[in-house]
């Protein structure tokens, strides 16, 4: 039989302890803005998405993960959190307040190619705020974002990309000239973009081939063919951007990935990622009529890949910002099975006392219960043989100073508080 392995493009995460810590530091951020935790299912009906991200987006066409029939409905693993938030805000608006500003993390599944920092099943934090009026609110989600990943992370090397896309029908009239123009250039650019010129134009602006984005430098601007609103709006969004210090940079040709967006789009990157650089991405987007609402609920987002924001701490020798404040860790070493149920009360009476204990038991002997303990950190010992048993006192030993001392069973812990504090 061969080997058992993951499926490709998946991880094991061994140790979940910074990621927990992220995610931590996210929430309490978020509760400073009044945002509310939520969760929606994993599983959606497929319909969901290729109704509301775009028939010719990647996602759509190559990306979904579809679940084998069950039944009459079919269903996949979702590949973003946008759609399945504003599907429960549909089925559930009685009951929320506008605008519903929320957050939830967990994984999403797309099935691309694996690399560095791309994977099939990774993990996102997503904000989202629907049913929102006023264009402040993308401002303040910028700001939000820009504030935690420079305050809370300490991150300063990333960039801000900013772009607006308009309105539908300020895009009807760029789709126009840039098709125009994708169709004098056809022979100068990739089969894709060729593919995609008559479809999907905006997305040949995305393309990573180095000819291409040697053509669509030519290309006409998207903030070229606004309309006075929509120019108005961008001029606001800037301004304010500005007078609240954020850096940021006008990417004419930055479009995002997902078709449901409108107005403002934004994407933060780190060249210390590599190819897959993007570590959050969103914008304004209107989403309520694809779904069958009669009603259109104008909203805005942002979701962080939180796999690529920990590799971005790591390369940016941030990590230890997520690092667990130091809890002494105390061994106890029962050194015959005959010693197992004191060394139990012991640890219990510790745990209690909220010192975080581990019992040892399965070794063959004392000197591989101390290697043990030395190698998963210990700060203390205490080791319980038969002596120790009969005359009510514990062997405590500090591995780090090697200090040992005989002390009273009911002594250990004010001990062991004593070499805490020194
Ligand atoms: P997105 O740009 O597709 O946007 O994904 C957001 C973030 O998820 C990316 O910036 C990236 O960090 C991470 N991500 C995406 N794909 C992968 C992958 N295969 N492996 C690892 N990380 C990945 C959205 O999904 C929108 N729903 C965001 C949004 C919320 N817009 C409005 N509200």
């Amino acid at each position: 039989m061969t080997p058992a392995s993951k499926v490709r493009g998946t991880q094991d995460k061994l140790n979940l302890s910074k990621q927990n810590k992220l995610i931590d530091f996210l929430k309490s951020h978020l509760s400073l803005y009044n945002f509310t935790p939520v969760e929606m299912p994993i599983l959606e009906k497929t319909e969901l998405f290729t109704g509301s991200l775009g028939e010719q987006t990647d996602v759509v066409t190559k990306q979904i993960f579809k679940i084998e029939k069950q039944g009459s409905e079919n269903i996949c693993l979702r590949p973003e959190g946008t759609a399945g938030t504003t599907r429960a805000f549909l089925e559930n608006k009685n009951e929320i307040n506008l605008p519903w500003k929320t957050f939830s993390f967990g994984p999403m599944f797309r099935y691309e190619r694996p690399q560095k920092g791309r994977w099939r099943q990774f993990d996102q934090f997503n904000i989202e705020v629907i049913g929102k009026k006023s264009v402040f609110h993308d401002i303040e989600l910028i700001l939000m974002l820009d504030n935690f990943f420079q305050n809370n992370l300490e991150l300063y090397n990333y960039s801000l990309k900013i772009n607006y896309l308009g309105n539908n029908s300020d895009r009807e009239n760029f789709r126009e000239k840039l098709k125009s123009f994708l169709k004098e250039n056809e022979s100068s650019i990739c089969q894709i973009c060729n593919q995609r010129k008559d479809t999907n134009p905006l997305r040949c602006l995305d393309c990573k081939v180095e000819e291409c984005k040697k053509v669509y430098k030519n290309a006409p601007i998207i903030t070229q063919s606004l309309c006075k609103e929509s120019l108005e709006e961008f001029e606001i969004i800037k301004n304010n951007l500005e007078f609240n210090s954020v850096n940021f940079t006008h990417d004419t040709q930055l479009v995002r990935g997902l078709d449901y967006y409108q107005g403002i789009v934004f994407e933060f990157s780190s060249e210390l990622l590599g190819a897959q650089d993007a570590f959050c991405g969103g914008g304004n987007y209107e989403l309520a009529k694809k779904m069958g609402s009669k009603t259109e609920y104008i909203s805005c987002g942002a979701g962080i890949g939180t796999d690529r924001l920990l590799l971005l701490l790591e390369e940016s020798n941030k990590i230890e910002i997520l690092e667990d404040n130091k809890d002494y860790l105390c061994a106890i070493l029962p050194i015959s099975k005959e010693q197992n149920p004191l060394a139990i009360q012991v640890s219990d009476f510790l745990r209690r006392n909220k010192i975080k204990t581990q019992t040892i038991f399965d070794k063959k002997n004392l000197k591989d219960q101390l290697s043990f303990a030395f190698k998963t950190n210990s700060d203390f010992a205490v080791i319980i043989g038969e002596e120790e048993m009969k005359t009510n006192k514990l062997n405590l030993k500090n591995m780090a100073t090697k200090e040992a001392v005989l002390v009273e069973q009911s002594k250990v812990l004010s001990k062991i508080k004593e070499w805490i504090e020194n």
